[in-house]
Parts: structure tokens; C-alpha cells; sequence
């Protein structure tokens, strides 16, 4: 699509407005847009209508404003927020004004949470409040856990946690606004509260519940005298040692800042599916289960999984040049690299850099991490990745970090969703509690077929099966032992 650019008028000759003046050249009409925040309303523009031109479709409906088209949300901006602020061009990254390599080196993860949530760093009675009532929310109803452990062994983690938040949603009715009222979560902020404190709780017993299906041992009840990463890697490997094991403080303490590097990063994939879908008044639950779908796709928080294949693929540091090319041909995705937002560096990127070593330091250096310095060191000085300004993001290095700790790849993306719900309440809550909630509903330009009648089969010319109308080369299991051949 062509964007044209009108001459500028010299600043000189005008007085400065923070406005936009748009002229319809259809019609002529100009309208004055004010600017708030460097942003403009997308509703400013569907004042401007206009006859339908000779031979336009009706479909275009364009006597009843014009639409604004931005697929993908390249820059559309979907709430005003308090809570996260990204600096994509400085690679620069705050929470509630903090910056990300403060938080990480002075805070704790529910401390971060808290502050992503409701707004300021907590009081030290505020803070031990908050981490008692998570850490005594951590467990499961057991008949969720019956449910949870009839999921097959080879189970995605991600689909066992996803499946997991959405039948929670059945086990707490009171905290349902489809059953107690629309306005639930409006009125009754203890009973927000509440579901917040549940949901952080249990989402690392649920993660841990999901690694050990995989692993064929009974699930460990979490104890609540531990910290929150600590409780995850103690429900995760509790074998038959006493009760009183604890995991490595060390390990421990760097999931914990891997988890406040990744507890918030605003309009992201998965946080704005939790805006969109908490817009319609459904319960948290079900929102988290939709935001967690999102996150576990192979270009968000399944990016860090894909990163390890990758190099596993590439296999060691000869092969570097060959797959750069490949990349360049655009035969393969040189996943960890790039970001829709940071165009320079992303910082979490470098604060993580250092969390790897001190993993390395416990569990010895992961064997692919040459591999990735000599990929990221080669891509770094190619120009088709510079001028594109790709770089690593977080995730190039965080499944290193979750390798060298021995979780399995599959699990990765749970480590990226599990502290990211404190960024998914926060803004949960921030729209619940703006009372400017509206149901998310966008628009959509169509471009398909104009109105025509049906056709009774009969009398439809006959159409050719192929792959693209769906129906052809569906794979099917058929035993060779039947009797009757389909
Ligand atoms: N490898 C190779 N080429 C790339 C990559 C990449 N990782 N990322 C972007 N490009 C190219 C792309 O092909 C395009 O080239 P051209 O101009 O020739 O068509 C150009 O760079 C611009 O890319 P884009 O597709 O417009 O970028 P985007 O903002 O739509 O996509 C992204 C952002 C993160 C989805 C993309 O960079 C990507 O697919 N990266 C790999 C997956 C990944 O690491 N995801 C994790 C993101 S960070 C954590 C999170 O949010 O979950």
C-alpha cells in the first residue's frame, strides 16, 4: 500500500498545535485530531465518509467512515498503561519506572510481581503479606490434580498448563462474573485480590505437575516455608530424599531473576490476549489459559525452545557460515534474533548474558553455547542482519540457561509464562480497574466475494479436490489388516 506524504508547510509560518489536521480529498472535509501522548484517536476517522465512487464495492461501506488498517498491530496502540514502558530504540525497559537491570539485581520476583500489579514497590509488611498469601495458595484441588494426571505422558507441558488454567476456571465458581455477575470483578476488588494471590500460587505447582507427568513420578506438594523459584524447583525434583531437601540457592536465586526479566514486556503477543479476552468480563482463569495459547507459539515464548534446536541442528561452529546463508535465502529463521519492538538491543538480553554464567559456574558450560557466540558473533557483523537491525532478544539465551539446568526442552516456554502472569494481571487489572473497560472488538476491511445467491448442490458446477479447498491428502491411519478397503 502506497503512503503519500504531503510537502510540509514550513513550522515558521504556523503556530504549533498539538493536533492533525486530515483533509478527505474524496470530499474535501478536514478534520482537526488532537494529540494526546504522541497518540491520535483511530475513532477520529470515521468521521470522514463519502459516496460510494463509481463501481466500488458496497462492501467498503464507505458512506459510513473510513477505517483504519494496521494488520499484525504494527502501530496500533491498544490501551493507555501505567504499568510497563519500552524504549525500543535505546533498548531501554522500565516497570512502573524502575529500570530492568535495577529490578533484577535488587529485587525479588514476587516483589516485582507486586510492583507490576498494583503499582509501587511493597512496604516490608506489604511484601511478607503478599509472598505468605501466594506461598499458601500453592495447591491443587485434588480433583484438578486427578484431571491434570490423566494427560498422556508426551504431553506438551505448555498444553498440560494451558489445560490446567482453563479447567480452574470450573473449580472456582464464585470468582466466575458468568455466574455471580458482570460486574464481579468491578465491585468485589477482594475477590480480585484473591484470584490474583490464587493464580501466581499456582501456577508453579501446575508447571511442576506438568514436568513430572513427563517424567512418570507422582506430583510433590509444595511447601510453603520456600521461596517462590525454590518451591518450583523443590515440587520439580523431590525424589525420595526427606522433606526437608532443598534445591541449590544458587540455581534458585538465577530462576529468580530470570523470572523478574521476564515478568513483564507491555502489549506483547500474550499480554494483549489477556486485555482482548478479559474485555469480555470472563473469568481470569479462562483469560490466562487464552494468553498462555499465545505465548507457547513458536514466534513468542515457544522462541526460546525453537533457539535450541536451531543450534542443536547447526551442530558446532563450522556450520555457522552454511546456516547463515540458509537464513539469508530465507530458508531458515534465525530464532532469538530480532524483536518487533527493540531495534537496537534488548536489555534483558545483557543482564541475562550474566545469569548464564553464573549457571554455567553450577552446572558446568552448556556444550552449544560456542555455537551460539560464533553465530551471534557472525550474524553481529553481516550486514543483512545489521541493516535489518536484528540482534538477540531474550529468549537467544534463556533456553541456554534452562538447558544447562537440565530442563527438557519442551519445558522451556513454561519458564517464560509462569513469571509473566504477574505482567498479564497487572494489566488485567489495570482494565478492570480504569472503568473505561470496553469489550475488545476490532474492525475488519473485507475483501471477499460480493452478495450472490445459493446454489443447490445439484445444480453447482463440479469442482476439482485439491490442497487448497482443504479436503485433499489428509493423512489417515488405515491398517493394512482390514477386511474392508476405504
Ligand atoms: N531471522 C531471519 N530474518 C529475520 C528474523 C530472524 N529471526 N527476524 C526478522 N527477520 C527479517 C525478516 O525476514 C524481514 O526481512 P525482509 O525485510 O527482507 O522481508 C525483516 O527482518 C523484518 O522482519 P519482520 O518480520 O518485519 O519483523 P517483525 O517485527 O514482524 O517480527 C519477530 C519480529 C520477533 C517475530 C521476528 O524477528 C522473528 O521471527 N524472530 C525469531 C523468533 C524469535 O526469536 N521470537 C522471540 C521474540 S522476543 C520474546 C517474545 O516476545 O516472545
Amino acid at each position: 500500500m502506497a503512503i503519500m506524504t504531503a510537502s510540509a508547510v514550513p513550522t515558521s509560518v504556523l503556530k504549533p498545535k498539538n493536533s492533525i489536521t486530515v483533509i478527505d480529498n474524496r470530499t474535501g472535509k478536514s478534520i482537526d485530531i488532537e494529540i494526546t501522548d504522541n497518540s491520535i484517536p483511530a475513532t477520529a476517522f470515521s468521521q470522514l465518509k463519502a459516496p460510494y465512487a463509481d463501481g466500488e464495492r458496497p462492501e467498503n461501506d464507505t458512506p459510513y467512515g473510513l477505517r483504519v488498517l494496521d494488520p499484525s498491530f504494527i502501530n496500533t496502540a491498544m490501551i493507555q498503561s501505567e504499568i510497563t514502558y519500552i524504549d525500543g530504540n535505546k533498548g531501554f525497559l522500565m516497570h512502573r519506572g524502575y529500570p530492568i537491570e535495577q529490578l533484577a539485581e535488587k529485587s525479588s520476583y514476587l516483589e516485582t510481581a507486586y510492583l507490576l500489579i498494583y503499582g509501587e514497590l511493597p512496604g516490608k509488611s506489604q511484601l511478607d503479606l503478599w509472598s505468605w498469601e501466594i506461598m499458601h495458595h500453592t495447591f491443587v484441588a485434588d480433583d484438578l490434580q486427578q484431571m491434570i494426571r490423566q494427560m498422556r505422558y508426551d504431553s506438551h507441558p505448555m498444553s498440560v498448563f494451558i489445560s490446567a488454567f482453563a479447567a480452574m476456571s470450573a473449580f472456582a465458581p464464585e470468582a466466575n462474573p458468568a455466574l455471580q455477575g458482570s460486574d464481579l470483578y468491578i465491585m468485589n476488588k477482594p475477590l480480585m485480590n484473591k484470584q490474583i494471590v490464587r493464580i501466581l500460587g499456582k501456577a508453579t505447582t501446575v508447571a511442576a505437575m506438568a514436568y513430572r507427568i513427563r517424567i512418570n513420578r507422582p506430583f510433590t506438594p509444595p511447601r510453603s516455608d520456600l521461596s517462590y523459584t525454590e518451591n518450583l524447583l523443590y515440587m520439580m525434583d523431590h525424589m525420595a530424599e526427606p522433606n526437608s531437601y532443598r534445591p541449590d540457592p544458587r540455581l534458585a536465586k538465577a530462576l529468580d531473576i530470570l523470572f523478574i526479566l521476564h515478568a513483564d514486556h507491555e502489549m506483547n503477543c500474550s499480554t494483549s490476549t489477556m486485555v482482548h479476552v478479559g474485555s469480555s468480563l470472563v473469568d481470569p482463569y479462562s483469560c490466562v489459559a487464552a494468553a498462555s495459547a499465545a505465548l507457547y507459539g513458536p514466534l513468542h515464548g515457544g522462541a526460546n525452545e525453537a533457539v535450541i534446536r536451531m543450534l542443536a541442528k547447526i551442530g558446532s561452529v563450522e556450520n555457522v557460515p552454511d546456516f547463515l546463508q540458509r537464513v539469508k535465502e530465507k530458508k531458515e529463521l534465525l530464532f532469538g534474533f530480532g524483536h518487533r519492538v527493540y531495534r537496537e538491543t534488548d536489555p534483558r538480553s545483557k543482564v541475562i548474558r550474566e545469569v548464564a554464567d553464573m549457571v554455567f559456574d553450577v552446572c558446568g558450560r552448556e556444550p552449544l553455547i560456542e555455537v551460539a557466540i560464533a553465530l551471534k558473533d557472525a550474524a553481529l557483523k553481516d550486514e543483512y542482519f545489521t541493516s535489518r537491525k536484528l540482534f538477540p532478544n531474550v529468549d537467544y539465551w534463556s533456553g541456554l540457561i534452562y538447558k544447562a539446568m537440565g530442563f527438557p526442552l519442551d519445558f522451556f516456554p513454561v519458564l517464560f509464562v509462569v513469571p509473566r502472569l504477574a505482567g498479564y494481571l497487572a494489566h488485567w487489572k489495570q482494565q478492570l480497574d480504569s472503568g473505561k473497560n470496553k469489550i475488545s472488538r476490532p474492525r475488519q476491511v473485507y475483501i471477499g466475494k460480493g452478495r450472490r445467491d445459493y446454489i443447490p448442490v445439484d445444480a453447482r458446477e463440479e469442482r476439482p479436490i485439491t490442497a487448497q479447498n482443504g479436503l485433499n491428502a489428509i493423512p489417515h491411519y488405515i491398517s493394512k489388516r482390514r477386511l474392508t478397503k476405504i
